[in-house]
């Protein structure tokens, strides 16, 4: 009887599952979705990612954030557009910025190959899946066939958390993109490379959330560090202060330390809810974190993704075509 239910149970959450997987027609959208029409765009992207990255060791990580705020915005679907306006946009988003002009120069590459056949969104997917191979970070599938959208909200991309959000609204956010605590937990380890600038996080060592000190999670030594080091509010530090450069689960053992540099990476070791998860990242076999980190990346990139008749190929990435 017991077990009537329980197989009752694994055939509901079964059917529930499969009702949230992205409904997308395999011919439309699949790895191998331009095999006829542009064989060769998955070397284009590597290639110039490579030598990017080859110049600029940070543009790995800038990359790679990239996939985030297309994704989590709408859908991957290269939402955001730099028009005109892109020159009023605030320091904090410059380093995105930067990550564009990769993405503009393969899209120049592609169209020379294959013109008006290869998506911005599509782009953009694969170049964060070399970015994370170039340095030796995990390796994940990219189905092909996304379009892009033809609707660009400002506000929408202001709702992508900033730093300084509590453990709630973080789970919330995740959980309207369909992604769970453990993604949320995962996707952070995106933070084992790359830079935040001082003004994203310089409220915890002055004034935290207005109580008129320093944040108490946060390491004194590590704080008197970020002192120094931000004179200016673009300063740029390290959000991985002990191997910046290595894509590992040393994040999360810094945040057992009090040395994780935003509000919102401090606050996973802080909360009740997602401690637990950090200790297992920081504990579990070798492999594990860039494990999850891939199927994470997978669920990520397939976000509200637009095929077929939706959305269209985009000629210049950052502007809607007329
Ligand atoms: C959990 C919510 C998240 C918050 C609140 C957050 C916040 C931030 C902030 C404030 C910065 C610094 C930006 C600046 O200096 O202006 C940053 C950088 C970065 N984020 Fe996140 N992030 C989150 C999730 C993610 C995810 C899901 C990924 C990728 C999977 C990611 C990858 C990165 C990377 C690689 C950088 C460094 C970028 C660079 O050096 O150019 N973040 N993040
Ligand atoms: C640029 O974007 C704004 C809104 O973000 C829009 O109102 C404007 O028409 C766009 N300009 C161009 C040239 O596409
Ligand atoms: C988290 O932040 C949201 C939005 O600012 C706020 O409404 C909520 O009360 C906060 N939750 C907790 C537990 O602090
Ligand atoms: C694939 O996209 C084309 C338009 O590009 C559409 O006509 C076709 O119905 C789509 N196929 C499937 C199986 O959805």
């Amino acid at each position: 009887m017991k077990f009537g239910y329980l197989a009752l149970f694994l055939l509901l959450l079964h059917l529930e599952l499969s009702a949230i997987e992205p409904v997308t027609a395999a011919a439309n959208y699949s790895e191998d979705y331009y095999e006829d029409t542009c064989p060769d765009v998955v070397d284009i992207i590597n290639q110039k990612v490579d030598a990017w990255i080859e110049k600029d060791f940070t543009l790995a990580a800038s990359l790679i954030r990239l996939q985030f705020h297309d994704c989590a915005v709408r859908g991957c679907d290269r939402s955001i557009l730099l028009n005109s306006t892109a020159s009023e946009r605030t320091t904090s988003v410059s380093s995105t910025v930067r990550g564009y002009q990769v993405i503009d120069e393969i899209k120049a590459a592609v169209e020379e190959s294959c013109p008006r056949t290869v998506s911005c969104a599509d782009i953009l997917l694969g170049a964060a899946r070399e970015a994370s191979l170039f340095i030796k970070g995990p390796f994940w599938p990219v189905p092909f066939g996304r379009k892009d959208g033809i609707v660009s909200i400002d506000t929408e991309a202001e709702r992508v958390p900033h730093g300084h959000e509590n453990v709630t609204t973080l789970i919330n956010f995740f959980k309207s993109k369909r992604l769970d605590m453990q993604d949320l937990i995962t996707l952070s380890g995106a933070h084992t490379i790359g830079g935040a600038s001082c003004g994203t996080f310089i409220n915890r060592v002055n004034n935290f959330n207005g109580i008129g000190k320093p944040d108490p999670s946060l390491d004194a030594t590590y704080m008197n560090m970020l002192k120094k080091r931000c004179s200016r509010s673009t300063d740029l530090v390290n959000l991985d202060v002990t191997t910046p450069r290595t894509f590992d689960t040393v994040y999360y053992k810094n945040l057992q330390t009090k040395k994780g540099l935003l509000t919102t990476d401090q606050e996973l070791y802080m909360d009740p809810r997602t401690a637990p998860l950090v200790n297992t990242m920081v504990s579990s076999q070798p492999g594990t974190f860039e494990e999850l980190f891939s199927d994470a990346m997978v669920k990520l990139g397939n976000i509200r993704v637009l095929t077929g008749n939706e959305g269209e190929v985009r000629v210049n990435c950052n502007l809607v075509n007329s």
